[in-house]
């Protein structure tokens, strides 16, 4: 296994810590990890966090450049009469280099492929680069449709956008996120050519149950370009471990 390759491994911190958290938790991590050439770790915690984070980074020296931070979400709109929305520019402006967007907890609360391609494109104008989320439900796995199913999501959400070297895919089949079940390596394996095929995006990463348990028989595949982790990223150990082995 070189290193030489680009990885990545996204923390989603969904709607979990404090600021206070924040803190401890990064002043515990950055000890622990180990340089690794060309291994991204992307935090993206919720909004009122990204500040701390951000703070809390750049007070940690070279240690805290070891991370990037990124959101979990954005509006389309770059500025105006949304309440409680935030746009792309204001998460470029408090450090943000990534956003996660087509989360399946998102799409599960209304966001449709449409809603997605508008956020996409506004996010690759303000320079972030996006982490999109496409997979397939337990349903749709279960008849024969997973392949479609992405196909489908990617040429909607990616509609209109030519600069496909600012863009990460997430395959997060929903059925994994957050159950402990996972696919084999070879039906990530084929989600991901499929991925590359349809979308002509080279970085696909995966989610979905990725915790230090399941991540090292993930780790030789040449389809796989990183990780979004979940639930096994809000310890700081857990974390530490697995971007390690990176
Ligand atoms: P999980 O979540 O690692 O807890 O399964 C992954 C995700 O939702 O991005």
């Amino acid at each position: 296994m070189t290193h030489s390759r680009q990885r990545w491994l996204v923390a989603n911190w969904k709607m979990h810590h404090t600021p206070a958290q924040t803190v401890d938790f990064l002043l515990e991590l950055l000890p622990l990890l180990k340089r690794r050439p060309g291994r991204e770790i992307v935090l993206c915690p919720s909004f009122p966090l990204l500040e701390t984070a951000a703070k809390t980074l750049k007070a940690s020296g070279t240690k805290g450049k070891m991370l990037s931070l990124g959101a979990q979400n954005a509006h389309w709109e770059f500025s105006g009469a949304f309440t409680g929305e935030v746009s792309v520019d204001q998460l470029a402006g408090v450090g943000c280099k990534y956003v996660i967007l087509g989360h399946s907890e998102r799409r599960q609360m209304g966001e449709t492929d449409q809603i997605i391609n508008k956020k996409v494109q506004s996010a690759v104008r303000s320079g972030l680069q996006p982490i999109l989320c496409v997979g397939e439900t337990d349903m749709e796995r279960r008849t024969g449709k997973t392949q479609a199913v992405l196909r489908r999501q990617l040429r909607a959400c990616l509609s209109s956008i030519s600069q496909k070297n600012r863009i990460l895919v997430a395959y997060e089949p929903v059925w994994a996120i957050g159950t402990g079940k996972t696919p084999t390596l070879s039906n990530i394996e084929d989600a991901h050519q499929t991925i590359r095929q349809a979308s002509g995006v080279t970085r696909v990463l995966y989610g979905g149950s990725v915790n230090p348990k399941t991540l090292p028989a993930l780790l030789p595949s040449k389809e796989i370009d990183g990780f979004l982790v979940g639930s096994s990223s809000l310890d700081p150990e857990s974390l530490a471990h697995m971007a390690n082995l990176l």
